[in-house]
Order: structure tokens, then sequence, then C-alpha cells
């Protein structure tokens, strides 16, 4: 989507004296210039470097909000309620809501995502890839010059039953998705399927490192295969995880292969909880309360495994269901 296809219903002004738009929602002003993101309210303001705003914003707009909060920073963010949507400053922050100056409102989704997606387009300049690693795309500093549309709108990968199934998303090759640099050693085999007749279309394998080699993006949990509200999000890490999430349930980690670290802080006050090194075949559950931000030194696989169960926040928030996955 370009700027020019924008509903008419996201407000945008003219473009400022660096060359980009600003945009209002509700009582938030957003502003770009060239190397920051700034960001007012009616009690407030508060300024992010424009790299990091970008790729948390490519984020919370290819994930629609995701399962409960996107933290851009320590500040500002926002919280899924699967139909509306919350935009926050200060509301995660002890420090903030002490002094009352956190501000909290709420959204039909299509409002704020349209919002989201024209300042994305809007913000984001030629060269610059919100999705890429650091070390595979130019930077996103300076005046307006050109865009990164076919970048910022790629297509989510979400399998309806798995990758590889006749009709589903496709196994990767060579023409649609290059082997990434720092996965040249990974196998590229794929598994013999011998189905019986008339079950060509219900049994199917592939190799999940192979594919997962071939990924272009980081940090971008995509869904490889589907039972019932059970999906498996594998991804692709390297340098840091763009937000820092805030869970409504429990999420499960398996570490495919190389090291992140993640920082672990309780999700409504933002203090320290845990560090967690997770290694090649270890296994985490982060609970239901906590926020979580990773960083992985050298590009590495992990599969985040999603309970998609639309009663779980509710469950939670009302007791009924534990923030944790097991009791020892
Ligand atoms: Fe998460």
């Amino acid at each position: 989507m370009s700027i020019d296809d924008a509903p008419s219903d996201v407000v945008s002004s003219d473009p400022n004296a660096e060359g980009y738009r600003e945009f209002d929602l509700g009582g938030f002003h957003f502003r770009r210039d060239e190397f920051f993101a700034h960001i007012s309210w009616p009690t407030g303001y508060h300024v992010m470097s424009i790299d990091t705003f970008l790729r948390a914003l490519q984020r919370d707009v290819a994930w629609d909000f995701f399962y409960g909060t996107v933290n851009f920073d320590h500040v500002f963010g926002t919280v899924n309620h699967y139909g509306t949507v919350d935009m926050f400053a200060g509301r995660f922050n002890e420090a903030y809501r002490k002094a009352e100056l956190d501000h909290l409102e709420n959204y039909e989704t299509p409002l704020i995502r349209d919002t989201f997606k024209a300042m994305l387009d809007d913000w984001t300049i030629a060269g610059f890839d919100p999705f890429a690693s650091p070390a595979e795309t130019a930077t996103p500093f300076g005046a307006k010059a050109g865009s990164n549309t076919a970048a910022v709108t790629r297509r989510r990968v979400t399998a309806a039953r798995m990758v590889g199934v006749p009709g589903d998303e496709a196994v990767r090759t060579d023409e649609t998705h290059p082997i990434n640099r720092m996965f040249a050693d990974v196998s590229q085999d794929e598994p013999e399927v011998h189905p019986e007749p008339g079950f060509e279309n219900e049994v199917a394998a592939f190799n999940l490192f192979a594919y997962l080699s071939r990924s272009d993006v980081t940090w971008n949990p995509s869904v490889v295969s589907v039972c019932k509200n059970s999906l498996y999000c594998p991804t692709t890490e390297e340098y840091i995880l763009p937000i820092v999430h805030g869970n409504d349930r429990v999420e499960w980690f398996v570490q495919l292969s190389d090291e992140i670290v993640w920082d672990v802080q309780d999700r409504d006050t933002g203090a320290a909880r845990a560090k967690v090194t997770m290694r090649a075949g270890d296994v985490a559950a982060m609970p239901g309360d906590i926020r979580h931000q990773g960083y992985s030194s050298k590009r590495s696989m992990l599969l985040v495994w999603e309970n998609a169960s639309p009663e779980l926040p509710e469950l939670i928030r009302t007791g009924k269901a534990s923030v944790y996955p097991v009791e020892f």
C-alpha cells in the first residue's frame, strides 16, 4: 500500500521539513525527522531512535498487534484486545504511573492498523528493511528519500494446516528464498514421503531447518503448522528483538540452533525477573505475566509455540487459568 491508497480516516499532514508526513491518532501525534520518532500525547512527550521505532512498528503491523502487549520500548506500545487495540504511553512504566503521566487510548483495530500501515510506509525510505538484520539492510536515517513498500508489506507466512501440504504455504526454494549467509551449513535434504493412494492430500513432511535457513527476515514468528489452537511459529533471530513482548498467555520457546539471551521482566512494571540463556536444544515456557526481549549474537533458529485460544486472556485475568503451564 502506498500512502496515496491510505484509507481516508487516517489523519496525516503534508510532508514536513524533512519530507515526512505527520500522523494523528486520537490524542497521539507522531512526527519523524532524520534520526528520531517524536510521539506526543496530552500529558507528555517521548522520543525514540527511528530505527528502533520502525522495526517495532513493522512487527506490530505485520502481526496485527500480536498476542498481548507490544512494547516499542519502556514507554510506548500497544495492547491487543482482538477487535480493539489500546495505544499507551507510560502505562507499563512504574515511574510514569506513579507520576500519573501515563496515557492510554482504545481504538477499533482497523483505524490503528491503517494509521500504522500508512506511517510505516511513509517513514521507511529506500534501502531500509525493518524486518532485516541490521547487517543486511541500509539505515533508516536521513531526510525522506524514496520508499520500500515491497518490504514493509511482505506477506506473513500463516499456514492453514502445514507448510508443504497441497494448496498450503509452499516449501522455500533457491528461486524464492536463497539460503541465508549464516545458515550455509544447514542440510537441505528433504524427507521422502510415500503416502498410500488416496492420502496424498493428507500426508506431508518438510525439513524445517532447511525452511528456516532460507528466511530473509528476523524476529518474525510465522505459522508453519496448525493443530486446532496449537500453532508452531518458528523464526530466525539476529541482533535484538525490536519489541518487548508482554504476554497474555504462556508461550513455549524451543531453541533450535545457536543461542539467545532473554531479559524477562514483570509485564506491568518492567521490574527485572530473570535472565535466561537458551542454547540449542533448550526449552522454556515464558509465563503469562511477563514481558521479554531477546538478544541473538549469531543468527539462530527459535520455535515459538503459541496457544491461540481466544479464551486464554480472560481465563488468566480471572484466575481460572495459571500464568504457568505446569506446576512442579
Ligand atoms: Fe513473545
